[in-house]
């Protein structure tokens, strides 16, 4: 019903779009016209702080698709000298004199219509020619500017970024902003000598400037076909550092010149994990270099503009003294996200955001294969495959979420679509048809698909319709199955199922059902509704064949979309357990019948639990949790399943039981009966800390890797529930470091366990302390480091210190920069003593803070997941709904993220009526 609704409205928005009247009020570009060809010409100046900016030219290459009289195109915040504009036809029988007669500006839509002389005639080609100046901004957006202090002169340098996905090339220079439009740039850059220019392209040709001294135009090579939002430049004075790859494009890695030595591992991960792709995909890459630069002031993580991507210093930058395996385990993933772009996104990009996914989800999916490929040792495609899952199992439990190919209705739509659905979910869906489909036809599947839309634009369908027939092709998918039933359900519908097992053991059958997974329990099954077609994979205990990820059934939905039962038979009796979903390949959630519950708890506990999967412990962890929050199961069932945790020493079932057992905690801790849940943690975490030799500097014996973040990860739950020697030794640690003669230089405390112990220190420690951490993130050179100390300074339990740090953290004046003000606050946010601080902080400086963000409103968003996770009382939640209703106007923009914040609220609520005396007991008894 809903598509059918969609789908409509989809028709009725088409028809607008025909129409380019000037009473057009579509947000959608009228498509009488298309760019052929951009030559985009722009001086920045850079010389006078006081005066940032940049002016230019573009001459865009028009086609008439459709006789018409006016060119609408976009432009924001620009100034346009309407007498230097030009029109002239190029091609066409009889080339007629044409002009622009006026002007007209929308700004809602951010358009700029010409209306035009003489009619442009369908089939001919018109040169448009139009001048453009403006501020470099400070807004992270468009073409902005960013700065850093030479440590040499102590001088602050200047430089010019660009930033334009989704929607900010508008804010650089006149165009077509819209990704279907693609067409081939020819950049040319004039600034003053002293600067390097970069852009898209490897530079062709340098000239001195005509009239300005010292300043020289540089002109770069013409592009292949792209986005407008993939186009960037920049000036600026930094340093690189190229790579030595034998076989690679040009690769070099920038950054201000005193962080250059943090370049060489990024220098050395990029080459490589592109030509993992070349080989993976069948496709060279198109370009002739590519270079990769670390911005000092940037929003997002990093942007994959072609040939010249984008990032944080934290998020390309290096430092073996400073940064963690996680850190450097997240750089490598970000690299190899944006280079997996340079295919998914670039080369063939999504029609229209709607299919964000076929960008995100991709870029994030197969950025996993690629750090798995170049370091194995780190399991790190297991860690992304189970955090993903983890983190949908609850966003997509909310009634508020959204399907994974979501409908953009109005322009801020699209900023909101860069969320968990795309990115996560969107990766996941991959994942799992990777796994249903097998390497030989996935891999077959998506190399026509990146052929067949090279340089062009393709929506879901295409790609199903890839796979569909590498499928048959490679027998992985019956013939009476296509790709597109089995997906529209997971793409084209929000949420996930859970599948209830009901098994028969006297006749050694199971009979399967499904309905929505919601965490609101107030909605009734009948309104839950929904069918997903489910690959179904299943082992005994007899079996324990955890490597076979082949469906050996599928759900599947009925004509009408209506969820149809499966019965599975040949199954053991009543002495074995079953679990379904190997390797968790597919997003659904299973609630067992008690008897199989009882049998899984066994072998954990006193069994062989080790042969069960590693993510299949981390599944049932989560499972048995999850159904125990929503009642479908009881607690006493879950916790004597976690027992078992006294005996787990793998990364996996760990993080899947802190996950949850985080969000139960930032309830409890604010109810009188945390003392139990306190000693419970304790009993829980004891063995694995000890067996992980505490806080010990143990790591450079460490062979698997991600014991590593095991150990970090432990560390920090022990010491923030005062395990052992925790404590004290994270003090120790923090006093050696303060007695050292050159703190700055040398830091005694583990690589991998600075946050556990700066933290720790700061939560037992003196006003001193705090200020010597304060002191350290000033002089910091290294943006892990810099992270890692911001989110410490937030656990002390003073609230002056922690008010004089929320004031801070908004003060343009201090040392945090825009983009890292969100770690303060968020740390300040998640600690108990800071939490009623920052709603407070929030609710009343609520205007203060939208203007401090816009336009990139949704960073507002993740203000509020602090106070979704903590917030647990009927009269707490009506506060926060009536303080949202009552500032509309400064949370525009956020609806989604209020939407959800709301429905967490919610079903913490409920949580804490239904679930809380139940569960303090059976914690009690585990005492
Ligand atoms: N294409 C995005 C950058 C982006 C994000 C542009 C949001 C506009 C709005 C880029 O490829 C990306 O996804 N970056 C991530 C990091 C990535 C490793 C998950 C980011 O910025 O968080
Ligand atoms: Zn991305």
């Amino acid at each position: 019903m809903k598509w059918i609704l969609l789908f409509m409205v989809a028709l009725g928005l088409g028809l607008a779009a025909a129409s380019t009247s000037s009473s057009y009020s579509f947000y959608r570009l009228p498509t009488a016209v298309r760019p052929q060809k951009y030559h985009l010409k722009i001086l920045t100046h850079l010389d006078n702080p006081e005066e940032l900016r940049f002016a230019g030219t573009v001459r865009i290459l028009v086609e008439a698709l459709q006789n018409t009289k006016n060119i609408t195109l976009h432009s924001k915040n620009l100034t346009i000298d309407e007498s230097q504009i030009t029109l002239r036809q190029i091609s066409g029988e009889e080339k007629k004199d044409n002009c622009v007669s006026s002007t007209e500006v929308n700004q809602d839509h951010d358009f700029y219509v010409l209306n035009t002389c003489q009619e442009l005639l369908a089939g001919n080609v018109y040169e448009l020619s139009l001048p453009f100046a403006a501020e470099l901004n400070k807004q992270l957006e468009g073409y902005y500017r960013s700065s850093y202090k030479d440590t040499d002169t102590n001088k602050t340098r200047w430089l010019s970024i660009t930033q334009f996905e989704p929607a900010s090339a508008r804010a650089a220079f006149p165009c077509f902003d819209e990704p279907g439009y693609k067409a081939p740039f020819v950049v040319t850059l004039g600034f003053h000598k002293q600067y390097t220019g970069l852009s898209n392209m490897p530079a062709k040709e340098t000239k001195p400037h005509e009239s300005l001294a010292d300043y020289i135009w540089v002109e770069f090579d013409e592009s292949v076909p792209m986005s407008t939002y993939l186009v960037a430049y920049s000036v600026n004075d930094f340093a690189n550092k190229p790579s030595t790859l034998p076989n690679s494009p040009l690769f070099r890695t920038w950054a201000r010149p005193n962080a250059i030595d943090q370049c060489n591992y990024a220098a050395e991960f990029g080459p490589k994990v592109l030509q993992y792709y070349e080989q993976f995909f069948g496709i060279k890459f198109p370009l002739p270099k590519i270079d990769q630069i670390a911005i000092p002031d940037f929003n997002a993580g990093a942007m994959e503009n072609w040939g010249l991507v984008t990032y944080r210093e934290i998020a390309l930058l290096f430092s073996p003294e400073h940064t963690s395996l996680a850190d450097k385990q997240r750089l490598a993933n970000v690299v190899a996200h944006e280079l997996a772009h340079q295919w998914f996104g670039n080369l063939v990009t999504m029609k229209w955001w709607t299919d964000l996914w076929l960008n995100e989800g991709f870029a994030t999916y197969i950025a996993s294969l690629g750090v798995e490929n170049i370091n194995p040792e780190w399991r790190s495609l297991e860690q992304d495959s189970l955090s993903n899952l983890l983190t949908i199992f609850r966003k997509d439990a909310l009634e508020s979420s959204h399907p994974i190919s979501r409908p953009i209705e109005v322009v801020s739509d699209i900023a909101e679509s860069f969320d968990q659905i795309s990115y996560q979910n969107g990766s996941s869906v991959l994942r799992m048809m990777h796994m249903f489909l097998g390497e030989e036809s996935f891999r077959a599947g998506l190399q026509s698909y990146l052929q067949m839309y090279s340089y062009k634009n393709a929506e879901q369908d295409n790609l199903w319709e890839s796979l569909t027939q590498a499928a048959h092709k490679f027998r992985a998918l019956p013939k009476s199955y296509d790709i597109k039933s089995i997906m529209d359900s997971w793409t084209l519908q929000t949420g996930y199922p859970v599948i209830n097992v009901t098994r028969d053991y006297g006749g050694k059958s199971a009979k399967l059902s499904q309905e929505r997974y919601l965490l609101n329990t107030q909605i009734s099954r009948e309104h839950r509704g929904g069918c997903w077609w489910v690959p179904l994979s299943y082992t005994t205990q007899g079996e324990q064949d955890f490597n076979n990820t082949a469906p050996k059934a599928w759900m599947e939905c009925g004509k009408t979309g209506e969820s149809l039962s499966k019965t599975i038979q040949d199954l053991p009796g009543a002495d074995q357990w079953v679990i379904f979903n190997t390797q968790l390949s597919t997003l659904y959630k299973v609630n067992y019948d008690s008897h199989n519950w009882k049998l899984l708890i066994e072998t954990l506990t006193e069994g062989d639990f080790e042969r069960i999967h590693v993510i299949n412990r981390a599944q049932l962890i989560d499972d048995a949790l999850y159904l125990a929050w929503t009642g479908e199961q009881d607690y006493e069932i879950a916790m004597r399943l976690i027992e078992y945790l006294q005996r787990e020493r793998e990364y996996l079932p760990w993080k899947s039981a802190f996950e949850n057992l985080k969000r139960v905690s930032r309830i409890l801790r604010q109810t009188p009966e945390f003392e139990f849940f306190k000693r419970y943690i304790k009993k829980l975490v004891t063995p694995i800390y000890l067996h992980l030799n505490g806080l010990n500097d143990t790591f450079s014996g460490i062979q698997q890797q991600d014991q590593i973040l095991l150990k970090t990860m432990v560390a920090n739950w022990a010491c923030q529930y005062q395990v052992a020697d925790c404590v004290p030794l994270a003090l120790q640690y923090y006093r050696n470091w303060r007695s050292e003669a050159d703190p700055d230089e040398k830091n005694p405390v583990p690589l991998n366990l600075r946050n556990t112990v700066y933290c720790t220190s700061i939560k037992y420690g003196t006003d001193a302390d705090w200020e010597f951490l304060w002191t350290r993130y000033k002089k910091s050179n290294v943006a892990a480091e810099k992270r890692t100390i911001l989110t410490s300074l937030g656990c002390s339990r003073e609230v002056w210190v922690l008010q004089r740090y929320l004031e801070m953290a908004y003060d343009p004046n201090q040392a945090i920069r825009k983009q890292d003000s969100m770690w303060a606050f968020q740390a300040i946010a998640f600690n108990e003593v800071g939490f009623l601080l920052a709603k407070k902080y929030f609710m009343d400086n609520v205007n203060f803070l939208y203007k401090f963000y816009y336009p990139i409103t949704k960073d507002m968003g993740r203000l509020l997941t602090p106070f979704s996770e903590q917030v647990f009382t009927q009269s707490d939640f009506n506060e926060f709904r009536n303080f949202v209703l009552l500032s509309r106007d400064s949370l525009k923009g956020l609806e989604q993220a209020i939407q959800q914040t709301l429905e967490t609220m919610l079903t913490n609520v409920q949580w804490k009526e239904r679930n809380y005396h139940q569960m303090s007991r059976s914690i009690q008894k585990l005492l």
